[in-house]
């Protein structure tokens, strides 16, 4: 086992700790923005504000972030390039949107001035489950997908050059 292998153990494990911090984030998120209610009290009402800001802001983006760069280290540490983890990033992606939404309605649910109009839990927290259902199913079943035809230039190097100039030492 070399060096970089040995790894590979310890980055899954943060992967999918910090996954779970960011799918239960994203669980926990709509049903703490229902709480956003005027009707609950001044206290309670600046209480779950804040958790909910502070848990957003400083837990599960972070979370999310970890997980997509452990993610993405594993794609190399593990050299899986193929269909089921591109047909995996795409449900991934749904599930930035998802998370991207949230910020925006914490915004301006909470911290824009006037009445605004609290988004109920359920029907977010249905269309959630399909992309991390759809996420789970493909990474550990690993189906082959390969009879779906896709172009070329998805399995190989292009070998372009970055835009910019990266300065060298
Ligand atoms: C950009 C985001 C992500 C990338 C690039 C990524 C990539 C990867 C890679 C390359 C592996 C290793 C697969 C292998 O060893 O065969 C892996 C493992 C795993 N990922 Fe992700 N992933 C991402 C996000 C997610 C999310 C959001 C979930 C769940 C909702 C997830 C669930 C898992 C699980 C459960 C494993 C372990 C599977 C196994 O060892 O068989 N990943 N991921």
């Amino acid at each position: 086992m070399n060096g970089l292998e040995a790894v590979i153990p310890h980055l899954k494990s943060l992967h999918i700790g910090m996954l779970v911090i960011w799918c239960a984030g994203l669980f926990a998120l709509p049903l703490m923005l229902a709480r956003h209610d005027p009707a609950i009290g001044q206290a309670d009402y600046a209480r779950i504000r804040r958790a909910t800001h502070y848990a957003y802001a400083f837990v599960i983006t972070p979370a999310a972030v970890i997980a997509i760069a452990s993610g993405t280290g594993l794609i190399f540490l593990r050299g899986v390039f193929f269909t089921w983890l591109f047909a995996k990033l795409v449900f991934v992606a749904a599930m930035v949107g998802f998370h991207v939404w949230i910020g925006y309605v914490l915004v301006e649910v909470a911290e824009r001035k006037g009445v605004h109009r609290v988004p109920r839990a359920t029907m977010p927290l249905l269309v959630l489950m399909v992309p991390i259902t759809c996420v789970l199913v493909l990474v550990l079943a690993k189906p082959d997908l390969d009879q779906i035809p896709l172009p070329d230039w998805l399995y190989e190097p292009l070998g372009n050059q970055l835009p910019f100039e990266v300065p060298r030492r």
